[in-house]
């Protein structure tokens, strides 16, 4: 039975690789005020608009240590790669861990109180450590969520805080040392051949996943407003 006969969850267009079921399982989970092709309702407040978010500093450094703590959770888990394929995403050039230690030194060096992580970011940091120790295809739905999150929605909350709350201070977080949609295409190829060896339960448990990336990291993006 082939794949393209019975596309997946994903609605698999042929030929396009596993990347394209993968976006369009998380951009459907955005809600329309987020992103054009979202379609769920906006009820929290962090669904809403970000134009309409009024953010806090103390709420942003939360959200930026516990963002930390999940890009450093990542990082370790690539590197210490107890799965093969995970190997593949090092040196990937998308990596946030360096950036987020070099903005939140700013921030104490400003003389700003930087905690440390809370629940919305122990509890992901956890479930990421065991989920990849013994599922790589629900791991790296994950892993493929969370770095784009950042280049996409992550660029549209930069602004805002830049402007609203930075005083025009533009951060390590949002900024990546060669041209990110270079960066990012090296990576949809590489997720693509990883996912060339899955079987169509391995990419459908991948796909299932990309709801509890959402809650998780939702979670932390709601400390911004908090
Ligand atoms: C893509 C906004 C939260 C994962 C996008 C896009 C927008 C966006 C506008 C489309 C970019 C494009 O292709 O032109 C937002 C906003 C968010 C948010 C405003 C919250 C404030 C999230 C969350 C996740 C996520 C929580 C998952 C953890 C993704 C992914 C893509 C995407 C995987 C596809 C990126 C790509 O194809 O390059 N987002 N997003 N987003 N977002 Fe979000």
């Amino acid at each position: 039975v082939s794949a393209e006969k019975h596309p997946g969850p994903g609605g698999e267009s042929k030929g396009k690789g596993f990347l394209e079921e993968m976006r369009f399982v998380a951009m459907k989970l955005h809600t329309r005020e987020q992103a054009a092709e979202g379609e769920m309702e906006a009820k929290a407040p962090e669904e809403q608009r970000v134009e309409k978010w009024e953010p806090t500093l103390d709420g942003y450094l939360k959200f930026l240590v516990n963002a930390k703590l999940v890009y450093d959770t990542l990082e370790e888990i690539i590197e210490e790669a107890a799965f093969p394929s995970y190997a593949e995403f090092r040196n990937s050039g998308l990596e946030r861990s360096e950036k987020l230690a070099r903005d939140l030194e700013w921030f104490r060096e400003k003389g700003c109180a930087v905690g440390g992580p809370s629940a919305p970011g122990v509890t992901y940091a956890h479930y990421l450590k065991q989920l990849s120790d013994k599922d790589p295809q629900a791991f790296i739905c994950h892993f493929y969520n969370v770095y784009f999150a950042n280049s996409a929605g992550g660029r549209i909350i930069s602004k805002k805080v830049t402007r609203e709350i930075l005083d025009n201070k533009e951060l390590e977080f949002y900024k990546y040392d060669a041209d990110l949609s270079q960066l990012l295409q090296t990576m949809r190829d590489k997720l693509n051949k990883v996912a060339e060896n899955w079987s169509r339960d391995d990419k459908n448990r991948c796909l299932e996943e990309t709801q509890k990336s959402f809650q998780f990291y939702r979670n932390i993006l709601r400390l911004i407003l908090s």
